[in-house]
């Protein structure tokens, strides 16, 4: 049995991260990971870089293209006639940028001297100080081990995956031609990039969500701009109904829906269900070896990562909280620190969020109704993109940014956006507030002109009624 100082089950953000910087710190250490890529072959990076952020971004990225082409050349004087997509192409560039990130992985792993395992791992038994893992017939023994099994997508009962109509969201990534008519059941982040996705690229699009308010989880400014834009743009959202059957037909799907206490029918050609995800413990022997899960089926962690298995640690979307991949890095980082007799620590106050949907929409810390709820007394500065220039010269001055920090100390609590590339402004923001800094601090930085960040500077002058520009 060949024996490591650490063994990661998992090679997703949280999976590689881990076993790379275990590595970094001088433990001899394993990863193995299940996932096959279309090539047969082992693909590193898990939901991430082979159904998840990278594949969907690749396709936003495309679509946007198109809409651009389509709706906005012209305005920048820009005639363009018998624009067409090649969809078949489109999905290889996506697949080949996939293919390329998954194997720099496994290059990494060279590169730190991981140990690559390919398969599904088990925890078997504990030997003395040892785990055992079992993959297939193969045994592996380590003394500290990471798992970093992920999630997988959350199914409805009355309305099962068949990888084909009825789809998830690594199938919404490949349909073979543009369905002419999509349904989306879930308004959350998957449902909005997918949708957005599809629509550009010619699908009529209807999203049904059963919460009656709108991306619950973003500030209620946020959340009235982002509806409008969405409309606006043409999906066709149905907040508060509830699905009542879901049936497939010869030609596609149809969804009986109730709406306002109405049924509706909604007839597609393809559906994707996207209502949340669930932790993937699935084969990994919890229940032999007693490893203990909360009523949801995460793995129960302390805030040192440890499950109640001496020597067994956990991290990213297994243990719930922000089913994120830069947090599931950051905790892998964190995790092997912890082992290797470091301080690693996440900062759960200052994760940024982002939906890479057109405007895009990030934040980072409370929200305006969080603030009101806590009864913490806060003052407010916001900023249009409208008044900016560099925004102007895009073509694309939706949205705004909004800025909430403490009435006392003017510390900033939280910052909202929805606008043009606001998924790269959201950086200098969660720098700021690792530092603790103030919406001073923001206001008197100098930031470049023209650039979208000065929006980001106006709404933190706003802060003490003094934006220059509005
Ligand atoms: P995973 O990435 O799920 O990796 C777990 C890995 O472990 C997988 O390869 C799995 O096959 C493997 N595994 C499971 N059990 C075993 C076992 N017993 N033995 C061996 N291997 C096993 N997050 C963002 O931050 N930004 C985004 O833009 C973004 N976009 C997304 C888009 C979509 C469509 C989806 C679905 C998700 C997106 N996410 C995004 C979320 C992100 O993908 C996850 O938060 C992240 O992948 C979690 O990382 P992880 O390492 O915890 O788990
Ligand atoms: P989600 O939690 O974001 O949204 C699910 C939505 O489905 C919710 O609005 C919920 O109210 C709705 N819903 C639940 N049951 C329903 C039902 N029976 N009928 C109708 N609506 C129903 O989950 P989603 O979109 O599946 O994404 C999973 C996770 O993946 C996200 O929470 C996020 O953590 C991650 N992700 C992150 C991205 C990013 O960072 N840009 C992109 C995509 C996914």
């Amino acid at each position: 049995m060949e024996l490591f100082d650490v063994i990661v089950i998992g090679g997703g953000p949280g999976g590689y991260v881990a076993a790379i910087r275990s590595a970094q710190l001088g433990l001899r250490t394993a990863c193995i990971d299940d996932w096959t890529g279309a090539d047969g072959k082992a693909s590193l990076g898990g939901t991430c870089l082979n159904v998840g952020c990278i594949p969907s971004k690749a396709m936003l990225d495309s679509s946007e293209r198109l809409e651009q082409i389509q709706h906005d050349a012209s305005a920048h004087g820009i005639q363009v006639e018998g624009v067409s997509i090649d969809l078949g192409k489109m999905l290889g560039r996506k697949d080949e940028i996939v293919r390329t990130l998954t194997q720099g992985i496994q290059g990494l792993f060279r590169k730190n001297k991981v140990t690559g395992i390919h398969g599904r791992g088990s925890l078997l038994a504990r030997q003395g100080d040892q785990w055992v893992i079992g993959v297939g017939d193969a045994r592996f023994g380590a003394r500290r081990v990471v798992i970093a099994t992920g999630s997988v997508p959350r199914s409805l009962p009355i309305a099962p995956f068949d990888g084909d109509r009825i789809v998830d969201n690594a199938g919404a990534l490949a349909f073979p031609e543009v369905p002419a008519k999509l349904g989306v059941i879930g308004a959350g982040v998957i449902g909005l990039e997918l949708g957005s996705v599809w629509r550009r690229l010619g699908s009529q699009v209807t999203v049904l969500e059963a919460s009656p308010a709108f991306l619950a989880a973003a500030d209620e400014t946020i959340q009235k701009e982002a509806l409008k834009q969405f409309q606006k743009q043409g999906l066709d959202l149905h907040l508060g109904v509830s699905i009542e059957t879901v049936e497939k037909t010869e030609q596609g799907v149809s969804v009986l829906y109730a709406e306002k206490g109405e049924s509706q029918l909604l007839e597609v050609d393809r559906l994707i269900v996207a209502v949340g995800r669930i932790p993937n413990t699935q084969g990994l022997g919890a229940d032999t070896v007693g490893l203990e899960l909360d009523g949801r089926g995460f793995v129960k962690v302390d805030d040192h990562y440890r499950t109640n298995l001496p020597g067994v640690y956990a991290i990213g979307d297994v243990i719930g909280g922000a089913m994120l991949a830069h947090k599931a890095e950051d905790e892998g980082v964190a995790v092997a620190e912890l082992i290797a007799g470091q301080a690693g620590h996440v900062n759960y106050d200052v994760i940024p969020w982002v939906i890479y949907t057109s405007p895009e929409i990030a934040w980072a810390g409370k929200t305006e109704q969080q603030l009101k709820a806590d009864g913490v007394a806060y003052t407010v500065g916001s900023f249009p993109f409208m008044a900016n220039g560099r925004a102007r010269a895009h073509h694309d001055v939706r949205g705004m940014v909004k800025v909430l920090a403490d009435a006392k100390t003017d510390r900033v609590l939280g910052v909202h956006m929805i606008g043009p590339q606001v998924s790269e402004l959201i950086g200098e923001v969660v720098t700021l507030m690792e530092f603790g800094g103030s919406a001073e601090d923001l206001a008197r930085t100098v930031h470049a002109h023209p650039t979208l960040s000065e929006v980001v500077k106006e709404a933190a002058l706003a802060v003490g009624k003094r934006a220059i520009h509005i």
